[in-house]
């Protein structure tokens, strides 16, 4: 049984239908059901889950929440906001499955970070921050399971054709006041060195690749997949 959080998402879905397609049962959490920025219960969920579903062998942590803002733009209330949904939630749900996994005699987590876990960009504070750290959070855990064979990796996507990347796109051109090519289109001439955006589907193969038993020699990794743009 694999657990993914943001199942309902255009990364969540695609990395849950290509489990299912794998044979792979899965149980969803995302909005409306359960909040995961509700931090005061998310432990019990996740043991009532074990309960309903027997332990996870996959958790993926794909929920995610974004905030355009720089430091000073940014209350401290929408730091915990952010850091919530996309740092607090992964550690909960990694303190409630790994002891599972581990009596079951192994899992594989896979954290979805962003290129931001590598790389800084613009009005971006609350976002970056919480995804640079669920990087850290994933190689300080991978050292501590390896031994007992929980695996526990990152994948840090770039930009990606879903729901929260329009937003995000709207916001910033509606802060900067200058009209940005939509779509793939503005990517074409962007420092991608593939020249677009992902889909979905390129994500979750590298979700599904990390959680299965062809990485069972990878730990602790902090995966790009972003069309080369961390490397430009
Ligand atoms: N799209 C990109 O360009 C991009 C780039 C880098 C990283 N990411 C990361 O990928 C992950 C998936 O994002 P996406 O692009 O599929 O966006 P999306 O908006 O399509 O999906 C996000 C999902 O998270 C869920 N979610 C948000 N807040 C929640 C909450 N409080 N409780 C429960 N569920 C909640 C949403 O309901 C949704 O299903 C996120 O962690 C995001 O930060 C996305």
């Amino acid at each position: 049984m694999a657990v993914v959080t943001g199942h309902r998402g255009g990364i969540g879905s695609a990395v849950a239908a290509m489990l299912q397609t794998q044979g792979c049962r899965v149980v969803g959490l995302d909005l409306p059901d359960i909040d995961l920025g509700d931090s005061a219960g998310l432990e019990a969920r996740a043991q009532q889950v074990v309960a309903e579903h027997g332990p996870a062998r996959i958790l993926v942590n794909c929920a995610g929440t974004t905030f355009i803002g720089t430091v000073v733009e940014t209350s401290l209330q929408t730091l915990q906001q952010v850091f919530a949904v996309n740092l607090y939630a992964p550690f909960l749900l990694m303190k409630a499955f790994i002891p599972h996994m581990v009596a079951a005699g192994g899992g594989s987590i896979v954290n979805i970070a962003s290129d931001q876990a590598l790389v800084g960009k613009p009005a971006s504070a609350a976002y970056g921050a919480s995804k640079a750290a669920l990087g850290q959070l994933t190689r300080s855990a991978a050292i501590d399971w390896g031994r007992d064979k929980v695996r526990i990796n990152c994948v840090a996507p770039g930009s990606t054709d879903t729901a929260m990347l329009r937003q995000v796109m709207a916001d910033l051109q509606e802060r900067s006041g200058q009209p940005a090519a939509s779509g793939q289109a503005g990517f074409a001439s962007s420092s991608v060195p593939l020249g677009r955006m992902a889909h979905p589907d390129e994500i979750a193969a590298a979700v599904v690749f990390l959680a299965s038993e062809a990485a069972s020699y990878i730990t602790g990794t902090v995966f790009p997949v972003d069309g080369g743009f961390t490397t430009a």
